[in-house]
């Protein structure tokens, strides 16, 4: 299929998936004008709708996170899927075949992207096989060893594919060259490592017992690797590094079993064990992040799965610092957040050993909500009895309460508060608004420069009337939409340098003029799709709204004279850069030339 062949399947996929349907899918729009506003799914966006959805153009924006596109970015975004997983979804959708064979130019990359994950996808999964039949060999003995003494059955061990990867160098490459799969497949995975001399070793080559990081679709994507030798100096824990398939802060460990779970709840761990040791216990519904800390992106994973989750962080400095992180995340992300407290052990596998899983429901059952658990925290830094550690108390406590937007909630906590220090909840109420207030400030504030620092190109302090050139080529290209205006640019002697206040400005310039030139500029939808991903974001900006004009070809008059008449500022200022450079240059010649002369 050639490139112009799959644009078109591409062009019928957005055509045939309403964004608005789909959208709705996610939030609640309602119509604003032209366009359909909502609040935007694809970040935090609690208080004001910034999603903005063009039922005719068959776009969105977000003027919050800056995200754009066609209904296809839009899938990707909110559905966590790459390119081609959102068309494909998409195409399904819409009853239709995907093609099959590859196209040119972009495309053709794109498709060649795709085919590349599809490798590493098989390399890790031959690569899990070999890590598995390896503990039924003599030379996997230690790992299944180790995994005895850790307490695994045969059942969980084969259920999360877990194997080991025996020491030595090239063991895997080995096995993986014999099945005939590419060094830099391999490479490109993780599971092997280039020396400097160009020879290849295996990523894990210290005995290794490995886990199998598997998505949601149940694809290996990567692997964490926990060394079984006592007393070495290498890192407990190896994990595969960040590749094309594996994205560390868009994944759980575990959760493409917890997945299934029914209870509406998932169990968040910090280690791989710990999720292992669950559900060989029956809590199907333990998943872990991934070494790192929690992330807004796991948060958004796991409310797609269970509106409620538990932290089961281990019980130390560190676990607990993780714990009020991770819950705050969680927490604005709308999952409603428990906090259990292991007692016995220092993590939940050890304590399922010492107690047993009936004592593990308790714990669960035992849970406290994270303000609670955040309360109870604070009030054991302070003696109540004192004035001023009450005071303290009050307005640390205030601070938490701050942070719940539901107001039912907020006054369950506020009343208990009033209660426990006998002091009016009117009064910790208002003081809890001032806080809210302050903060909404400071986040409006960070917003704000946030978008101009998105938005806005940086002032170059001797080029006048930047902002003015700026909006000038936003409105220029809003309107070259239409493919007289296009003509109109390229008479005037504009070219895409001329929009050069952001890259993005200049590569839409480009886009349009080759699209006009090779016949029509298409729909905003398609123009999405043709434009570099990177892009999506400000082209949206642009094309969203239409201008408030009835013609078209009078309102281009006066952007183009903004940017014809920047464009002789900068060559004059070009010219003049010249001469100044000539004259230095000139200046630096006659120097060196009196010093030398100077010195004979
Ligand atoms: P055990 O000690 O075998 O019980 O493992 P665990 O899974 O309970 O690990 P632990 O609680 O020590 O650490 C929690 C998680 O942090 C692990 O599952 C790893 O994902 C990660 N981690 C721990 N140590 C390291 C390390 O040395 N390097 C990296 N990259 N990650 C680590
Ligand atoms: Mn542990």
């Amino acid at each position: 299929m050639a490139s112009s062949d799959f644009q078109s399947f591409l062009d019928e996929v957005v055509m045939r998936n309403d964004i608005v349907e789909i959208i709705s899918g996610f939030t609640t729009l309602k119509r604003s004008g032209n366009n359909m506003m909502g609040l935007c799914p694809l970040h935090n966006d609690k208080k004001s709708p910034s999603l903005s959805v063009s039922p005719d153009k068959q776009i969105f924006h977000c003027f919050g996170c800056g995200a754009g596109g066609s209904v296809i970015q839009f899938v990707e975004a909110a559905m966590n899927l790459d390119f081609m997983d959102a068309v494909k979804y998409l195409a399904d959708r819409a009853h239709m075949e995907m093609p099959s064979t590859r196209g040119g130019g972009d495309k053709q990359k794109q498709l060649m992207l795709s085919k590349k994950k599809e490798r590493l996808y098989q390399i890790n999964a031959m690569a899990a096989r070999y890590y598995f039949d390896c503990l039924s060999k003599p030379e996997g003995k230690p790992g299944l060893d180790y995994l005895r003494e850790r307490k695994l059955k045969n059942s969980t061990i084969k259920k999360f594919g877990i194997g080991y990867a025996p020491e030595g160098w090239t063991d895997l490459y080995d096995h993986l060259k014999a099945q005939g799969c590419a060094e830099g497949d391999m490479e490109d995975a993780g599971l092997i490592r280039r020396r400097q001399n160009g020879t290849y070793y295996d990523a894990f080559y210290d005995g290794r017992v490995v886990f199998p990081i598997i998505d949601v679709r149940g694809r290996v994507i990567a692997f964490g690797g926990r060394i079984i030798r006592d007393g070495t100096d290498a890192p407990k824990y190896w994990n595969t590094p960040e590749t094309l398939i594996f994205k560390k802060k868009d994944n759980l460990f575990g959760l493409n079993l917890a997945k299934n779970d029914k209870s509406g709840r998932l169990l968040l761990m910090e280690g791989y064990m710990d999720v292992v040791a669950l559900h060989q216990s029956g809590f199907g519904n333990a998943v872990a992040s991934l070494g790192t800390a929690f992330t807004p992106e796991q948060a958004r994973l796991v409310k797609r799965y269970a509106p409620r989750a538990v932290l089961c962080y281990d019980n130390d400095e560190a676990g607990i610092k993780a714990t009020l992180r991770a819950g705050d995340i969680l927490f604005d992300e709308g999952v409603k957040v428990r906090v259990l407290t292991v007692t016995d052990g220092k993590d939940p596998d050890e304590f399922i050993k010492n107690k047993g899983p009936d004592m593990f429901s308790v714990l669960i059952e035992r849970s406290r909500p994270l303000i609670e658990y955040k309360i109870d925290g604070i009030r054991e830094k302070y003696n109540l009895n004192d004035v001023d550690d009450k005071v303290d108390f009050t307005r640390e406590v205030s601070e938490v309460l701050a942070r719940i937007k539901d107001a039912a909630q907020r006054e369950i906590y506020v009343g208990r508060l009033a209660d426990e220090l006998k002091i009016s909840a009117a009064g910790i109420m208002a003081g809890v608004s001032d806080i809210e207030l302050k903060n909404a400030e400071t986040d409006q504030r960070c917003r704000e420069s946030e978008r101009l620092r998105r938005t806005m190109h940086r002032p170059l302090p001797e080029e006048k009337n930047v902002r003015g050139v700026y909006w000038a080529e936003r409105f220029l290209l809003n309107l070259m939409c239409d493919e007289r205006v296009i003509k109109k640019v390229l008479e005037s002697g504009l070219t895409p340098d001329d929009f050069a206040s952001e890259p993005a400005h200049k590569r839409l310039a480009e886009l349009l003029i080759s699209l006009a030139e090779s016949g029509a500029v298409p729909e905003p939808s398609d123009i999405m799709g043709r434009c570099a991903p990177e892009d999506a974001g400000t082209v949206s900006d642009i094309l969203i709204n239409d201008k408030e004009t009835k013609d078209k070809l009078l309102a281009c008059a006066g952007p183009i004279g903004i940017l014809v008449r920047a464009k002789e500022e900068r060559q004059r200022l070009n010219a003049a850069q010249d001469d100044e450079q000539l004259r230095l240059l000139f200046e630096k010649k006659k120097n060196r030339k009196n010093a030398t002369g100077g010195a004979k």
